[in-house]
């Protein structure tokens, strides 16, 4: 399924949804929740929100509050390797499901995350 496809599915209000299941999860994870701000988890919220409605429906309102995404930079700051990277995408696959996307659409998803969620990661490891 193609970006508009999942837009059209979701809508603004299923990524709301999304990212509100995904951050209930974060909150409680010994690995990623203490990487996030204690008290500006709704600004966090917000950001993760209006990136997704950028890249998958056009819409300028992240563009606008935070600029480019340039999102491997802004990213840095935490340490991410393979075990962070993999329990961020086990999360959000998480709240992927408990959304309860179709197949097509939490599949290609799925595909969009694992490959930003690699991306990300800036700490050498042997991989095995
Ligand atoms: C690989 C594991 C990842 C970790 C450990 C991680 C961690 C974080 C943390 C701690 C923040 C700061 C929270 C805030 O105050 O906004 C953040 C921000 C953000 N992350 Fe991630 N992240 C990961 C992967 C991803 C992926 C795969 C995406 C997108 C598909 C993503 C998109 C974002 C966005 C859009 C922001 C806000 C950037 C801004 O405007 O400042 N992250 N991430």
């Amino acid at each position: 399924m193609d970006e508009a496809g999942i837009f059209d599915e979701m809508g603004e209000e299923g990524f709301r949804r999304l990212v509100a299941a995904f951050y209930r999860r974060i909150s409680g994870d010994e690995l990623l929740g203490p990487m996030y701000p204690p008290d500006d988890l709704e600004g966090a919220k917000e950001r993760l929100h209006l990136f997704l409605c950028f890249r998958f429906g056009g819409d300028s309102r992240y563009l606008e509050t935070r600029g480019h995404p340039r999102l491997r930079m802004r990213h840095l700051p935490f340490r991410i390797g393979i075990a962070e990277r993999d329990r961020w995408l086990l999360l959000m696959g998480e709240a992927v499901e408990e959304c309860g996307l179709s197949p097509e659409a939490g599949r290609s998803l799925g595909a969009f995350f694992a490959q930003v969620a690699d991306f990300m990661r800036n700490q050498e490891e042997a991989t095995g």
